[in-house]
C-alpha cells in the first residue's frame, strides 16, 4: 500500500492516511543532534549527493559496509537491464516473458462464469481472486512444477472496482456505496490460497484443487498468545475473546519452514468507523473516553477510510469498542490443510505490520522480523521460546505462540540494540498503563515509545538472508521528517525516496541482544545533488530507484527489491515502479539493476521464486491509481467514466485489474 502526498490521486487508504493526524511516536525518543554527528560526519550527510561521478568519493568504502566476514562474492546478476520509463503496460528485461496468470475477479473454483464487474456480489467475490494482491509465497507440491500459492489481498480501490460511484467514495461521504458494495469489499480482502501448475510451459491455476480457498475480512479465525481471551479482545459477539472474524489490510508476510503462511495486518485502523466528525468534516479519534482513549489516539482508530461501520456494528467504534483490538496482528494460515482455522499470534505485537519474515536461528529458535509501516514507527524482532523440530509440524505450529518481542534502537556507533517488550520490566508497569503482557502486546507502539526505540522512515519489509546473518530493512520514505529529527539510521530530512539499512547478527546469531548495522543504499536520483542518494558508482540512469517496499532473496541468496513510490513518481522520478536486482557483496554492493517495470499507477509488491529459480511470481497492485490524474488517457476519478478518453485498448467493461505476473526465461533456465 502506498501513502501519498496530500494531493496524490491514489488508493483510498493512502489518501486517508495523508489526512491523518495520528500521533506518531514522540520526537523525544531521538537524541537528534547527538545521533547525527558521529560515524558519518554531519557535513558529509548535509552536502548531499553527488552526481554519478561524485559518488566515487563516497563509495570508496566509508559509505558502504564491508561484506560480512567470510562472505563469498555472489553470483553476478546476468541480464540486460531494462529501460526505465512510464506507460500503460508492464515490461521485463529482454530474453524473458512476463505473462498475467490471474487477476482480480478470476475464478478460483470450477464451473464459474467469466468475471463481470457490473454484476458483482459478495457471494460471488468470495469464490474469486481478491483485490490488490500483495505478498505471495509458494509451497511446493511437486518441486517447482506444481505448488500452492498464497496471495495477500491488501485493500480495495472502489473507484476502479465499481461503475457509477463517481470517483473515490471517501471524498464524497460514501454516498454511492451500497451495502452490496461493502459485502464485495469485505470478500475482496484477505488471502487467496490457490494451487498452480506449470503445464506446457505456462503456469496456470488448478481450479479443481482441494487446496483452493479464500480467506476474507469475515473468515472465522482464532487467537493465541498473551492477548488471547483478554478483556480487551472480548466483544458482544465473542464474549470469550477467542473467535475472531476476518483479517484486514494484508500487506506482506512470511513463510515458515513447517509449511505455513504468515500474513501481516497493516493499516487496520482505517477500517474503523465513527459517526462523530469534527468541524472540518474529518473523523475524530478523540472523545471516546475509557481506558482505550490513549490507544485509539496512538493507533489512529477510528479513521473512516471505508464505510463498513455503517452496515456492520463491529466496525463502528461507538457500537463495539474492542473490535479494533482484534486486528493489527500477524496471522498464520496452513495452506495445506483447507479445514484449518487461521491463528492470530498476539505474541508478535499489534501494529501496522508490513510483513513477518522468518529465519531459524542456530540454536533452533525461530526469529521473525517485522516492520510497523507508518511514519516514525519501529522495527521489531520476535524470538520464539521453543525450538524448531524438523518434520514435527504439530509442535512447530505453536512456536509463534510464546516468545520475546523486542524493538530496535539504532545507535550512532553502528550497533543496534534489541530492547525486550516484557511486562514488569523497565517502564512497562501499571504506573504507565500496562497491567499485563496482553496490554504490552495490544499497545506495543506505546510500549516501544517508552523504551525509546528509534523512530524510522516507514519500515516496510524486513528480510533476513537465509544463511549469512544479514537482515535488510526497507525504509520506504518519510517526507515529514524534519531536519532536526534526522538520525544516523534515518539520515535525510523530508525523505522522499527511502533507504535500505543492513543489519548483521553477530556470528549469525539472530537472537543476540546487539547487532551491527549500516546503510546499504540511500535511494533516489544520484545525479541531483540535493537528493543525497548513495549508490554503487556503476549505477545506471535506469538502475537507480526510489521507495523500496518489499524484497526477496533468490535461490542464489541474491537480493531483489520491489518499489512503491505512490503518486510521487509523477513529481519526482518519472519512473514507473519496478523490480530491481541489488548487489550486496563485493564490487557490486549497492548496485541496482532494473528487471521489470509495472504499468502506470501500479506498484510492484510481493514476489517469490520457485525453488529452482526458474519462475518468478510477481504481484502488480492497484494499476491505474497512483499519480494518474495527469496521465492523459487514464486520469479520471473512476475508470468506468469516460472510457473514450482511455488508452486505445481500454475496455470499459473490464477495468484494469491487479494481477499476478509470471516471469520466465525464454528457452528455460534460472532467472538472471
Ligand atoms: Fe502495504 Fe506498507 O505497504
Ligand atoms: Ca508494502
Ligand atoms: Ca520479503
Amino acid at each position: 500500500m502506498t501513502h501519498a502526498d496530500d494531493d496524490g490521486f491514489s488508493c483510498t487508504a493512502e489518501a486517508a492516511e495523508a489526512f491523518d493526524d495520528i500521533p506518531r511516536s514522540a520526537p523525544a525518543n531521538d537524541t537528534i543532534g547527538a545521533v547525527i554527528a558521529r560515524r558519518f560526519s554531519r557535513r558529509e550527510m548535509l552536502k548531499g549527493s553527488l552526481g554519478v561521478t561524485a559518488t566515487t568519493l563516497l563509495f570508496g568504502g566509508a559509505a558502504l559496509t564491508a561484506p560480512p566476514a567470510g562472505a563469498a562474492e555472489m553470483r553476478p546478476f546476468d541480464f540486460a537491464e531494462l529501460k526505465a520509463g512510464v506507460d500503460e503496460t508492464h515490461h521485463v528485461a529482454e530474453g524473458y516473458t512476463a505473462d498475467v496468470m490471474i487477476r482480480w475477479g478470476d475464478p478460483l473454483f470450477p464451473g464459474m462464469a467469466p468475471f463481470d464487474p457490473n454484476r458483482q456480489t459478495g457471494e460471488e467475490q468470495v469464490r474469486r481472486f481478491g483485490y490488490n494482491n500483495d505478498y505471495m509465497a509458494y509451497f511446493p507440491l511437486e518441486g517447482s512444477a506444481r505448488g500452492v500459492l498464497c496471495i495477500n489481498h491488501e485493500y480495495v480501490n472502489p473507484e476502479v472496482m465499481f461503475a457509477g460511484i463517481g470517483g473515490r467514495p471517501d471524498r464524497n461521504h460514501f454516498v454511492k456505496i451500497t451495502p452490496e458494495h461493502v459485502e464485495v469489499q469485505i470478500a475482496a480482502h484477505g488471502v487467496s490460497v490457490l494451487e498452480v501448475a506449470l503445464r506446457e510451459g505456462k503456469w496456470q491455476p488448478v481450479l479443481d484443487s482441494r487446496f483452493n480457498r479464500r480467506i476474507t475480512a469475515a473468515t472465522e479465525m482464532t487467537v493465541d498468545g498473551p492477548a488471547a481471551a483478554h478483556a480487551r479482545l472480548k466483544t458482544a459477539a465473542d464474549p470469550a475473546g477467542l473467535k475472531l472474524l476476518g483479517t484486514l489490510n494484508n500487506c506482506a508476510g512470511g513463510q515458515t519452514p513447517w509449511g505455513t503462511y504468515l500474513t501481516g495486518e497493516e493499516n487496520f485502523h482505517g477500517y474503523f468507523w465513527t459517526d462523530k466528525v469534527g468541524e472540518n468534516g474529518r473523523r475524530l479519534n478523540r472523545g471516546f473516553g475509557g481506558a482505550q482513549q490513549k490507544s485509539y489516539e496512538r493507533y489512529g482508530v477510528p479513521s473512516n477510510w471505508v464505510s463498513w461501520g455503517r452496515h456492520h456494528d463491529r466496525f463502528n467504534v461507538e457500537k463495539e469498542e474492542n473490535e479494533c483490538n482484534r486486528f493489527g496482528w500477524i496471522v498464520e494460515i496452513d495452506p495445506l490443510d483447507p479445514q484449518s482455522r487461521p491463528v492470530k499470534h498476539t505474541a508478535l505485537g499489534r501494529c501496522s505490520h508490513e510483513g513477518a519474515e522468518m529465519v531459524v536461528n542456530g540454536d533452533g529458535r525461530v526469529v521473525v522480523y517485522t516492520g510497523d509501516d507508518s511514519r516514525f514507527e519501529y522495527v521489531y524482532r520476535f524470538v520464539s521460546a521453543g525450538t524448531y523440530r524438523p518434520g514435527d509440524k504439530a509442535h512447530n505450529i505453536r512456536l509463534l505462540s510464546e516468545g520475546t518481542l523486542s524493538v530496535a534502537r539504532f545507535d550512532e556507533d553502528g550497533t543496534a540494540a534489541w530492547l525486550p517488550l516484557a511486562f514488569g520490566t523497565g517502564p512497562l508497569t501499571p504506573e504507565n498503563g500496562f497491567h499485563s503482557q496482553a496490554d504490552v502486546m495490544i499497545d506495543v507502539r506505546l510500549a516501544a515509545d517508552l523504551l525509546k526505540a528509534t523512530r524510522m522512515d516507514r519500515p516496510e519489509d524486513v528480510q533476513p538472508h537465509p544463511s549469512n546473518g544479514t537482515v535488510y530493512i526497507m525504509l520506504t520514505n518519510n517526507e515529514r521528517r524534519k531536519p532536526e529529527e534526522v538520525d544516523k539510521a534515518n539520515p535525510r530530512a523530508q525523505n522522499a525516496f527511502g533507504h535500505i539499512v543492513e543489519m548483521t547478527a553477530p556470528g549469525g546469531d539472530h537472537a543476540a541482544d546487539k547487532f551491527k548495522w549500516d546503510m546499504l543504499v540511500t535511494c533516489g536520483d544520484p545525479t541531483i545533488a540535493s537528493v543525497g542518494a548513495r549508490w554503487n558508482t556503476a549505477t545506471s540512469a535506469d538502475g537507480w530507484f526510489a521507495c523500496p517496499d518489499n524484497c526477496t532473496f533468490d535461490a542464489d541468496g541474491r537480493l531483489w527489491i520491489s518499489t512503491d513510490q505512490g503518486s510521487s513518481w509523477s513529481k519526482g522520478t518519472n519512473k514507473a515502479d519496478g523490480f530491481y536486482a541489488l548487489g550486496t557483496e563485493g564490487a557490486t554492493r549497492g548496485l541496482p539493476k532494473l528487471f521489470f517495470r509495472a504499468p502506470v499507477g501500479a506498484e510492484v509488491c510481493g514476489t517469490c521464486f520457485t525453488p529452482d529459480g526458474e519462475t518468478l511470481f510477481l504481484a502488480v497492485q492497484h494499476p491505474a491509481t497512483d499519480g494518474v490524474r495527469d496521465w492523459k488517457q487514464f486520469g479520471k476519478d473512476s475508470t468506468f467514466e469516460d472510457p473514450a478518453t482511455r488508452w486505445p485498448d481500454f475496455n470499459p467493461a473490464m477495468p484494469p485489474r491487479p494481477s499476478v505476473v509470471v516471469i520466465r526465461k525464454k528457452g528455460g533456465g534460472r532467472i538472471a
